[in-house]
């Protein structure tokens, strides 16, 4: 039961990896008039990623696993699409991150329910914290679209 879990916790680990460069790049490309709130919103976003890949991955060692530690591997594993080097505009970046946090969402619950049922509530409640602080991200960026 636990395989599962383990699995989706990489695949989950490699999709942040890959959402720590792409938050960065929406960060650097963004234009126009909502420029300086995303901007300082996407680097707090990319720092939060930042400590919740390292959280993973260390929660995988101690559990016995080995963490996806080269962006290789983890875009071969990744759902999360990169973009192009491109400009953005701030409709577009809140639009394709909500569609990305939807994905998180979905995820982070997926591990959250699986790590009870193997009886690991310590994993439960570390991803039941992301789950929370991710469905109120999604509140804001719908709030920004209304
Ligand atoms: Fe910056």
């Amino acid at each position: 039961m636990s395989a599962k879990l383990y699995e989706k916790m990489n695949l989950y680990l490699a999709n942040q990896e890959v959402s720590y460069l792409k938050l960065h790049n929406l960060h650097w490309y963004i234009k126009g008039r909502s420029f300086f709130t995303l901007h300082v919103k996407l680097e707090e976003l990319y720092e939060q990623t930042a400590g919740i890949i390292d959280e993973v991955a260390e929660r995988l060692l101690a559990l016995g696993q080995s963490p996806v530690a080269n962006l290789k591997t983890a875009l071969s594993m990744a759902a999360i699409q990169e973009r192009e080097d491109a400009p953005i505009s701030s409709e577009d970046t809140v639009r394709g991150l909500l569609a990305d946090v939807e994905h998180w969402i979905r995820d982070t619950g997926e591990i959250a329910r699986l790590a009870d049922e193997a009886g690991d509530g310590a994993t439960a409640d570390q991803f039941n914290g992301y789950l929370t602080e991710y469905q109120k991200l999604r509140w804001m960026l719908q709030s920004y679209l209304a």
